[in-house]
């Protein structure tokens, strides 16, 4: 492995998934969160999803073990000591730097600092990082044990020896990186935008329901309806990167966000997460 020890940061929907990927592939990983509730929440799902494994034949239940003893939860930011960071906590700005800054002062000045977020400019964090050459977008997909893609997005400060650990990282990690230039929503996020935001302008203007659009869209080869997407990443993550995209874009009328998004997060429908979103389901 190119990197000995990973933190992740942030135990959310993305950081443990990332978190069990690194584990599987013999990674020594620390995850990091404010809350231990979220860390209780995340150690049973990541069980959850490694007994689904060894169920279909995928893992042994040893292998499953070993993967599970090298993570290690934590909310004490003094135990994160590590090569590569990936944070993946809210979709903001400032709280991200300041955890970065956190970080720095507790690791060496060439630990790389990673983020995952899916819209933010990595270029602005890393104005506001020392060191900012270490700085580097690394963004997984949902769910991240599954999926394969990987954006590495690159700052003019990035260095070539920065960018080439990163992209070491994500190969030993088994997954297909892709280099991106830092721009709003890098390329994935920018191109699925309209996905969205027309779904949501059809199912405002009483065109089609929802549901109906998930259908049709799914029959016409989308693997997913954009309205159980939005549910699968979080609506409150959704709408921070549909807002973070329209305005850095300089507020184009075809990506304003839609007041129904604004109202799920308003009332905590943040989709499968929360137990409700545009559908219910059964437990959060
Ligand atoms: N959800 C997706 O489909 C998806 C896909 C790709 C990228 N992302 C990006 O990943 C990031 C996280 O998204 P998510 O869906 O996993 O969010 P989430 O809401 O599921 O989880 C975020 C976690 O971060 C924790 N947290 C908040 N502030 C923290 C801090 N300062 N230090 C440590 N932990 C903190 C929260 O307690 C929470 O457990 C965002 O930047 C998002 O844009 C999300």
């Amino acid at each position: 492995m190119e990197i000995n020890t990973l933190g992740v940061c942030g135990a959310g929907t993305m950081g443990r998934g990332i978190a069990l990927t690194a584990a599987l592939s013999g990674c020594n990983t620390i995850l990091f969160d404010l809350q231990p509730e979220a860390l209780e929440r995340a150690k049973a799902q990541l069980k959850k999803e490694l007994n689904r494994s060894i169920e279909k034949g995928k893992i042994t239940e040893a292998l499953a073990a070993q993967a599970l003893a090298r993570i290690e939860f934590t909310a004490d930011i003094e135990h994160c000591v590590a090569e590569l960071f990936i944070e993946a906590i809210v979709e903001q700005p400032e709280p991200k730097i300041a955890l970065f800054n956190q970080l720095a002062e507790l690791n060496h000045s060439d630990c790389i600092f990673a983020s995952n977020t899916s819209s933010l400019s990595i270029t602005q964090m890393a104005k506001a990082i020392q060191h900012p050459e270490r700085v580097i977008g690394l963004h997984f997909f949902n769910p991240a044990t599954l999926m394969k893609l990987v954006e590495i997005v690159t700052t003019p400060f990035t260095t070539s020896a920065v960018q080439q650990r990163a992209w070491q990282l994500i190969l030993d990690l088994k997954k297909t990186p892709v280099l991106c230039i830092d721009s709003p929503g890098f390329i994935v996020n920018r191109v699925a935008r309209p996905f969205y935001i027309e779904s949501l302008r059809l199912a405002e203007e009483e065109k089609a329901s929802m549901p109906q659009i998930d259908r049709i869209l799914v029959a016409a080869g989308f693997k997913m309806g954009p309205f159980a997407l939005m549910d699968l990443i979080g609506n409150d993550i959704n709408y921070a990167v549909s807002c973070s995209v329209y305005e850095q874009l300089g507020k184009p009328e075809r990506l304003r966000p839609s007041f129904i998004q604004q109202e799920l997060v308003q009332t905590g429908k943040w989709g499968q997460k929360s137990g409700e979103g545009y559908y219910q389901y059964k437990s959060a």
